[in-house]
């Protein structure tokens, strides 16, 4: 058995997380460790992906959210950068074959005008089928994704609408990637560090962390269910008491 509540669910007034959140933390030094190339660890590592967001729809969970690629990223080897956005590239391929069979919606999160045109033709196919399906579960690729380059673009957003409303947090939030997503129940980083590195730092104000040792490329089911059962036992008073 599960060692959480799989029957929990948020709409209930219980405890499954609606939204997962992920720091994909640890392919270079899963490689490392086996004298392969840091790619090698990146290849491995969006095989864990795959295998985690079939596990999370499975689950019924009804946002996941990885870190795939960071504003800051780019300070690493071309080769690097260059492996990374071509295993992007054959997700996003696969994605357009498979989407509608496993009714997964996938968004592209970050600045995505500089990258490749190819690039971003694919990701245009997948947010134009995206739209077409009723799927209870979204995936979001964080990709040259920075949670302070968020909130300034949101900021410079609003300020060009003609339309904005007065400048609150709801408003703000509307400007946001994640606009009209539920902020994230439960961040998880596998790979040892405990920082958040500029992820969602907006959306993340007050969602449950859960930090592992295990190099993302070796995280499995079980580590979700570990994560999802620190989550549950977890008392959210959100700066109130309960
Ligand atoms: C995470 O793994 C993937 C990206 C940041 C693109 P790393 O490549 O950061 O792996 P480590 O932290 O060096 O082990
Ligand atoms: C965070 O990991 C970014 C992604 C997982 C995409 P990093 O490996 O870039 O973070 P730092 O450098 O250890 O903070
Ligand atoms: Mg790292």
């Amino acid at each position: 058995m599960a060692p959480f509540d799989k029957q929990k669910t948020a709409g209930q007034g219980t405890v499954l997380p609606r939204h997962i959140a992920i720091i994909m933390d640890g392919n270079g030094r899963w490689a490392q460790k086996r004298g392969l190339p840091r790619t090698a660890g990146h290849a491995a590592g969006a095989e864990t992906f795959r295998r985690v967001a079939s596990y999370c729809r499975d689950l019924g969970i009804e946002y996941l959210t990885v870190y795939a690629f960071s504003t800051e990223n780019w300070k690493r080897s071309a080769e690097e950068v260059s492996a990374i956005m071509g295993l992007l590239k054959k997700y996003l391929e696969e994605a357009i074959e498979k989407m509608r069979r496993e009714n997964v919606r996938i968004r592209i999160l970050g600045d995505t005008s500089v990258l490749s045109g190819e690039l971003r033709g694919l990701i245009e196919r997948v947010e134009s089928i995206d739209s077409t399906l009723d799927s209870h579960t979204q995936a979001n690729l964080c990709v040259n994704y920075g949670g302070r380059d968020e909130i300034i673009r949101a900021v410079k957003a609003w300020q060009a609408d003609p339309d904005r409303g007065e400048l609150t947090e709801r408003e703000l939030s509307k400007y946001l990637y994640t606009a009209g997503m539920p902020d994230p129940d439960l961040v998880i980083r596998p790979g040892g560090e405990e920082r958040v590195s500029n992820f969602l730092l907006w959306q993340s104000a007050y969602s449950e962390f859960y930090f592992t040792d295990t190099l993302w490329p070796d995280f499995t089911e079980r580590d979700m269910d570990a994560a999802i059962a620190s989550y549950q036992s977890r008392n959210r008073r959100y700066g109130g008491v309960k």
